[in-house]
């Protein structure tokens, strides 16, 4: 499963690129807004950091306005995948897209069915919102088992892309009921490294290490 990180934050994104687990951004247009840069010098920046594929959303009402701007978008840079809404008109201008040999990502996916009108017009990714479904009530990974299940037993291509992930289980949990990608706000990922027993170690083993090279000092001086 690849791990993306759920961003338009360039500190954020520098900072994971950096421990080299980075494999992919996915940005929406609520996160762009919290950057205050003009979107496309925003996703182009993006794109000189990370070498993966990048997402960028398309936002209209109707579909050739959304074709128009993903075609602008993808110009950017060979990495990006254009965004587009599930609604009638994202699902039209996807399949256009990928008709112009675009990659598509289609977003805001909440049942098995959405996922299956994403396969169909071979969209790259479907990004299903786990922590949105468990936010009413309902069961996001249950959702993520069943389109896992169902694009396996019909062999399509389309990638799942877990998104909205709250935690550190709904990353596990998704790697292992299948997920081809997992996209995460960077606390999420930071938290992927932490364990109380990983840090009593590491201090145990540099005290251990300081007071060895320390004898070994005071014996050098006899
Ligand atoms: O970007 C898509 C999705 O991951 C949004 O997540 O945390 O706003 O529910 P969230």
């Amino acid at each position: 499963m690849k791990l993306f990180l759920d961003t338009a934050h360039l500190a954020d994104i520098e900072t994971a690129n950096g421990w080299g687990i980075l494999q992919g951004i996915t940005t929406n247009p609520s996160l762009a807004a919290k950057e205050g840069l003009e979107f496309h010098d925003l996703i182009r920046a993006i794109t000189d950091v990370v070498a993966g594929p990048v997402s960028a959303e398309v936002v209209a009402d109707n579909r050739d306005e959304m074709v128009a701007q993903g075609q602008v978008l993808a110009k950017i840079a060979d990495n990006v995948v254009v965004k587009v809404p599930m609604s009638r008109e994202g699902v039209a201008a996807g399949a256009r897209l990928v008709g112009m040999g675009i990659p598509i990502n289609v977003t805001l996916v909440f049942s098995t069915a959405q996922a299956i009108l994403a396969a169909t017009i071979g969209a790259t990714f479907v990004s299903p919102f786990l922590g949105r479904i468990d936010d009413v009530g309902n069961d996001g990974l249950s959702l993520l088992a069943e389109i896992v299940e169902t694009y396996a037993a019909q062999g399509y291509d389309t990638e799942v892309l877990a998104a909205s992930l709250r935690h550190s289980q709904h990353v596990v949990q998704s790697a292992r009921i299948g997920a081809d990608a997992a996209t995460m706000p960077f606390a999420v990922m930071d938290r992927l490294f932490d364990h109380p027993l990983t840090d009593i170690g590491n201090e145990r083993f540099n005290k251990d290490w300081q007071a060895y090279q320390q004898a070994l000092a005071d014996r050098r001086k006899k």
